[in-house]
């Protein structure tokens, strides 16, 4: 199965994700984690996108499906994938199906977690102060949401006029959302 998870900063996917590839069987394909284990290893890439994340941007869209490419090109996204964090922007909207259709692996589902901007503030916060996240500051987070309502919102609305959208409440306990996202997921998508 393919699916691709949407959400503002904070809403969700990446905590999500973990669980359902268990479940599923699948990677989770995160281009957040991709782009921090490039900055991590100091590669030529990660030097580049590491003012750009820490200042809550986004990176630029060919260097981020170099990397997304290189990694649905491994053995183990054949049996499907948990996009967290790509698409972005209604060019990568666009990119990615171009690249899936090539693959043809097209995305049988998109899951929207929708869950209120103080709440996402809040939660923030609390991994800052758990793992000092570079770009959890206030500031950075404000940034964010900023970015995410101008260029990252309008991804949902592509899903929609594709009728591959679903949208569900990412707000309670982590088992609670989770179970919302199974009872969402197509029954017999390949
Ligand atoms: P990325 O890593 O994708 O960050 P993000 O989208 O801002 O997502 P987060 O990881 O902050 O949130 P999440 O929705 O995954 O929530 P999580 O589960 O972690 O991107 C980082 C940067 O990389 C971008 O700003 C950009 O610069 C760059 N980038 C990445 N992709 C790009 C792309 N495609 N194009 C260009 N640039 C790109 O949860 C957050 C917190 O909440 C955790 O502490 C968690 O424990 C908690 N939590 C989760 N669920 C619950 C719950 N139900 N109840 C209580 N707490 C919860």
């Amino acid at each position: 199965m393919r699916i691709v998870l949407l959400g503002a900063p904070g809403s969700g996917k990446g905590t999500q994700a973990e669980m359902l590839k268990t479940e599923l069987k699948i990677p989770h394909i995160s281009t957040g984690d991709l782009l921090r284990a490039a900055v991590k290893a100091g590669t030529p890439l990660g030097l580049k996108a590491k003012a750009v994340m820490d200042a809550g941007q986004l990176v630029s869209d060919d260097i981020v499906l170099g990397m997304l490419e290189e990694r649905l090109a491994q053995p183990d996204a054949r049996a499907g994938f948990i996009l967290d964090g790509y698409p972005r922007n209604l060019a990568q909207c666009e990119a990615l199906q171009q690249l899936l259709e090539r693959l043809q692996q097209p995305v049988d589902v998109a899951l929207q977690l929708v869950v209120p901007g103080e709440l996402i503030v809040e939660r923030l916060a609390g991994r800052a102060a758990e793992q000092g996240r570079k770009d959890d500051t206030p500031e950075t987070v404000r940034e964010r949401l900023r970015v995410y309502a101008e260029q990252t919102a309008p991804v949902a609305g592509y899903y929609e006029q594709q009728g591959r959208l679903t949208v569900l409440d990412g707000v309670g306990e982590l088992r609670e959302v989770y179970q919302r996202i199974l009872s969402a997921l197509p029954r017999r998508a390949a």
